[in-house]
């Protein structure tokens, strides 16, 4: 199967932890039969240095004519502000990349680095949380009107709303998944009001799912005061934005956690959520794992490989329950003389190790 992969490295940290996930790519050509062709698409503030802008087109055209894409992250300290966010918003309205979904998981071996109490998380952390992805105060309108007023819509469509929530509604069926919560400011926002309405006429064709809704702030408080009962979330971009924020710090560190802006009838874009990270930049001490998990998301949603998927998923597994990066590298660790602390290429290495094992069997 031959795929072609574009490769936004980007900035800050992105160069090196996507050359981790090329890695991983490299090692499931060599034991199946996908056959991998990557091409480059720089973008980002090294980019826009260079030539004014964040986004070429040249690299756009490589993107929109590639199955897939793997981008680590962009933006750096002495750039504009929203350089770099302009370049992420573009490619996610213009290649229509409305789903974005946001795994959280607790690896059974990295409880110590979860910020809540032990008797809170013993039943782990396993939620995925829909973000929708080109709408609301994203869709961009408004501006400062005058010097004393600002104005952002929160623009939603029905189309928008529909196809969100019944891609989250599909995913439980597929997956079995007994619930899903949907997340809004119903009693104030009239956008939530148009969203419920839309999640309770769609939801009658999922009578076996149990549905259930939130409004925002509340979701807040169940999301740290009871994890473990939270599975699959449906939202809207902004508070899908915030709410991935706090879950995704639940399991340790925002290293660990992947994502994936997708279009289900074109070319996607798997990122780990951590960003540039300009001050470990250049070190070698970042955490890979997100990547990784990306490229496990990639063979999930854009393959269609769940198996695949699931072998990156035990690969990562095993490899922290010998060692980890400096971000999730705790007191417990330092007193247990079996969790070495290494850098990110050890960790893609041992990662890789792994992997090849599980693929040989
Ligand atoms: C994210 C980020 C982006 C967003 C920024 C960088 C534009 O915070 O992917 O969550 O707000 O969506
Ligand atoms: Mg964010």
């Amino acid at each position: 199967m031959k795929k072609k992969i574009a490769l936004v490295k980007g900035d800050g940290i992105g160069p090196e932890v996507v050359n981790e996930g090329i890695k991983i790519l490299r090692t499931i050509e060599e034991h199946t039969d996908y056959e991998f062709e990557f091409k480059e698409a720089p973008m980002g503030g090294e980019i826009w240095k260079k030539c004014g802008e964040s986004l070429p087109q040249s690299s756009f055209e490589i993107m929109k004519q590639s199955d897939t894409i793997l981008f680590g992250a962009v933006g750096l300290p002495d750039i504009p502000q929203g350089v770099a966010e302009k370049a992420i918003l573009r490619v996610r309205q213009d290649l229509d990349l409305y789903v974005n979904l946001r795994p959280v998981k607790l690896y059974p071996s990295l409880h110590d680095m979860c910020p809540l109490k032990t008797e809170i998380v013993k039943n782990g952390i396993d939620i995925s949380i829909f973000r929708e992805n080109t709408e609301s105060v994203y869709a961009q309108i408004g501006g400062v009107v005058n010097q004393e007023t600002a104005v952002n819509s929160m623009v939603y469509t029905r189309k928008g709303v529909s196809r969100i929530i019944e891609y989250a509604f599909e995913y439980c069926k597929k997956n079995n998944l007994g619930e899903l919560i949907s997340v809004d400011k119903a009693n104030v926002l009239a956008v939530s009001q148009f969203w419920r309405k839309i999640f309770q006429s769609i939801g009658q064709k999922y009578p076996k799912i149990k549905q259930t809704n939130y409004y925002v702030d509340a979701f807040c408080q169940w999301l740290i005061r009871d994890p473990s009962s939270i599975q699959t979330v449906v939202t809207e971009n902004m508070f899908g934005d915030i709410v991935s924020d706090e879950a995704a710090y639940l399991v340790g560190s925002l290293g660990m956690a992947a994502s994936g802006n997708i279009n289900p009838n074109g070319v996607s874009m798997y990122e780990p959520i951590h960003g540039s990270a300009p001050d470990i930049a250049g070190q070698g001490i970042a955490n890979p794992i997100g990547t990784i998990l990306s490229v496990k998301m990639m063979f999930e949603e854009s393959f269609q490989d769940a198996p695949i998927g699931k072998f990156i998923d035990k690969a990562v597994e095993y490899s922290l329950e010998s060692m980890r990066t400096t971000d999730i590298y705790s007191k417990f660790a330092q007193k247990d003389v079996n969790i070495k602390r290494v850098n990110c290429k050890e960790m893609g290495n041992d990662v890789l190790k792994q992997l090849k094992s599980i693929l040989k069997n």
